[in-house]
């Protein structure tokens, strides 16, 4: 932890020291969701590190991910509109807004401009039909943190212990799985994302 804080790359990466990104983050979260943010950093440098990934920029998209989650609708409305983003975007809610749209607000507010990192982020809700391997573990980190204690969530652990492909498998699919049991509208793009990493190994094309 305090090597990946203290590194090189985190310096190119990050203008500003682990501490000052971390009260930046503090500021803009409650509690619950702060040290969520905390634990989510730590379990994506493990799975970097698992995977012989980048670990610097697991841990920095880790701990950020939920920056935005906390800003208003209209905040996000206002950056949808300033970054020229798709209307239908504005169909959907805080929960895929956070991502996507999140990206932004790290971008301005802390001036962290590494494409690999904003993506990562921007993707951990819904995922995508090309997701790179960080992108995989903020998605996974997100979703098998020490604090989750959600249904299935063994399911989710059990399948990384396996491989990195087998978490995120499992993963849109119980998601997709409880949308579809609440109702609730599904982002076209966790179709997609399911299409690719969702299905049996024998039905890919
Ligand atoms: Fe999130
Ligand atoms: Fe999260």
């Amino acid at each position: 932890m305090i090597e990946y804080a203290e590194s090189k790359e985190f310096h190119q990466l990050v203008p500003m020291s682990h501490q000052e990104l971390v009260a930046k983050l503090r500021a803009q979260l409650g509690d619950y969701r702060f040290n969520h943010c905390l634990r989510v950093e730590q379990t994506a440098l493990t799975i970097a590190a698992d995977n012989h990934a980048d670990i610097v920029r697991a841990g920095i998209a880790g701990l950020l991910h939920d920056y935005a989650k906390e800003k208003s609708a209209q905040d996000f409305k206002e950056m949808i509109a300033q970054q020229h983003l798709p209307a239908e975007l504005l169909d959907y809610g805080n929960g895929i807004w956070h991502g996507l749209v999140g990206q932004y607000f790290i971008k301005a507010e802390l001036g962290i401009t590494d494409p690999a990192i904003l993506t990562a982020v921007a993707h951990h809700t819904a995922g995508s039909a090309a997701m790179s391997t960080l992108d995989k573990i903020i998605f996974v980190a997100d979703y098998v943190e020490p604090g989750r204690d959600f249904p299935k969530v063994d399911l989710a652990r059990q399948a990384l212990a396996t491989s990195l492909n087998a978490a995120v498998s499992v993963e849109l699919r119980q998601v997709i799985d409880h949308l579809i049991s609440q109702q609730q509208k599904i982002y076209p793009v966790m179709i997609d994302a399911y299409n690719v990493y969702g299905i049996k190994q024998e039905e890919r094309h």
